[in-house]
């Protein structure tokens, strides 16, 4: 009798066009955390949505707390067996109350209606076990922030009585604060005697919870260490981890060039938008990558929102080239050269439902019926355009008619970044663009920043992990509640200078 609680073992499945896993295999124990690694597209979704029932197998044996799993294994049977996934795309019914949705297809009744009271109460208590005090039971799910939502999906698991908790990347949209709470949780639950599955891109942060390491590369298994062994004891010595996943050695995590600063290419003059965007000022020069930094809430997505007209501006200017530009719409700031990446490409970024082609050609339609009276699509500009984002990005695909919705993680946030480079912009601003991408996709981004910088393209990226918008932008401005709080020189600063101007609330009292 082995002491896993898990074993997955030659796991194989095949989507359409897709060997998304071809024989791999998982081992977890009781009251360990085991990091899931693998570049975008490796099938570490895939391999857990199998574990939890969403996805069947074609093949392969899975074991749950001594039960050989004969047959498909559904969500329910996973659920008893207590497997519980929160997935990587949160899905909770946004309008529905937290505790409407912790027992969601489990409600509990009294003769015949529902006992809102026994709910709120139990939701209440499952809450406080994870030490959250603060958050009502009959709130809106859609009201709390990313991290506060995610506490909710753990609690939930936590009623299901989950022993096997599986978390495909938890941290990506959280903030700092809510990344310390929810690894505080993680611990607790580890004491517990839960096995976690933690699945992350920002492998700095693996260090303060992980135990065991499996790493995953196109759909094969590569190998399973414990992450002082893989990293001989020493956090920072993350080359093997790397190597094994990429296939290759990644020398420089942060390719940025040096490029000549040139003419100043866009000004924004004391822009005002609602409470977030409060009299900012910057100016961003040919060959510079102008990085935006500051915690979750400082106002950096609002103030590029309100520069690509997809917020209303209270007052203040903004110029190309010297021109003022009147911006009063997303469609207005495209065709006047300023683009916007945005950092939820769910809602934001991508049509889920649609292709891939559709995704790169739409926001370029502009282009790709140019010349025609009748607005005809001309098919060889729009296969060149999707040719070229698919190679200068390697997007993961089976081919560019596949839903863009079906794409892994990355991969959709390559597909966001595509359209954009397929037309030819003055600025281009990336909200968070490497959310959720693997080690060597952000590299491959980076280049392109780099490349767009050498093109004379005036770059802006915000971005929250300070590592990455340290190592590729050339100047970095710091915002605090509204309000630029500081400027630093990246290749001269520290991480305690920046997080110092992040929270310099005082200031802004005024
Ligand atoms: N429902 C689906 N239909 C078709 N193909 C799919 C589906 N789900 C996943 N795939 C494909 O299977 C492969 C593995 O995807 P998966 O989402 O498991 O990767 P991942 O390792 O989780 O990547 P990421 O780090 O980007 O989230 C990808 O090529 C993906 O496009
Ligand atoms: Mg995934």
């Amino acid at each position: 009798m082995s002491d896993y609680v898990v074993t997955m073992e030659h796991i194989t499945k095949t989507f359409p066009g897709v060997k998304a896993l071809d024989d791999v295999h998982l081992h977890l124990k009781a009251g360990r955390v085991m990091a899931l690694l693998g570049e975008n597209g490796a099938g570490k979704s895939t391999l857990m949505k199998i574990l939890s029932g969403v996805y069947t197998r074609d093949s392969g044996e899975i074991t749950i707390f001594g039960n050989k799993i004969e047959g498909d294994l559904n969500t329910k049977q996973a659920q008893a067996l207590g497997v519980a996934i929160i997935h990587q795309e949160l899905n909770m019914c946004q309008h529905l109350s937290v505790a409407a949705n912790m027992f969601l297809g489990r409600e509990i009744t009294k003769g015949g209606r529902l006992d809102n009271a026994e709910m709120n109460k139990q939701a209440v208590e499952q809450l406080a076990k994870l030490g959250i005090h603060d958050i009502d039971p009959d709130e809106a799910v859609g009201n709390l922030t990313v991290g506060r939502q995610q506490m909710v999906e753990i609690a939930k698991a936590l009623l299901i009585n989950a022993k096997v908790l599986v978390m495909d990347e938890p941290s990506s949209s959280l903030s700092n604060a809510e990344i310390t709470e929810m690894f505080r949780i993680v611990r607790e639950l580890k004491a517990m005697g839960t096995a976690i599955v933690y699945i992350s891109h920002r492998l700095q942060e693996l260090h303060h919870i992980v135990d065991d390491v499996t790493i995953m590369r196109d759909g094969k298994y590569i190998l399973e260490g414990t992450f002082d062994e893989l990293t001989g004891g020493n956090p920072d010595h993350m080359d093997k981890i790397i190597a094994n996943m990429v296939g290759h050695e990644v020398t420089n995590q942060f390719p940025r060039e040096d490029v000549p600063k040139g003419k100043k290419i866009l000004e924004v003059k004391h822009l005002n938008a609602g409470k977030l965007v409060r009299d900012v000022s910057f100016e961003v020069y040919e060959g510079e990558v102008l990085g935006f930094s500051g915690l979750v809430g400082a106002g950096r997505t609002e103030t590029m929102r309100a520069i690509f007209g997809a917020d209303v501006k209270d007052s203040g200017e903004i110029l190309l080239d010297g021109k003022p530009l009147n911006i009063y719409s997303p469609g207005s700031a495209i065709r006047q050269g300023i683009v916007l990446a945005p950092e939820d490409r769910k809602k934001e970024g991508l049509c889920t439902k649609l292709s891939i082609r559709d995704n790169i050609a739409l926001p370029n339609l502009d282009i790709i019926t140019l010349g025609s009276p009748t607005g005809r699509i001309n098919k060889k500009t729009e296969n060149e355009m999707i040719e070229k984002g698919k190679s200068s990005l390697t997007i993961k695909m089976a081919h560019a008619e596949v839903e863009a919705g079906s794409l892994s993680g990355g991969n959709q946030q390559k597909v966001v970044v595509a359209k954009w480079l397929a037309r030819q912009s003055r600025v281009i601003i990336f909200d968070e663009p490497t959310r959720g991408i693997d080690v060597a996709a952000k590299v491959e981004i980076y280049e392109i920043i780099n490349e767009l910088k050498k093109q004379g393209v005036g770059v802006v990226i915000v971005s929250s992990e300070l590592p990455e918008v340290m190592g590729i932008s050339d100047r970095i401005i710091v915002m605090c509640n509204g309000k630029i709080t500081g400027e630093v020189d990246p290749r001269n600063t520290t991480e305690e200078e920046i997080m110092t101007y992040a929270t310099r609330f005082g200031d802004n009292a005024a």
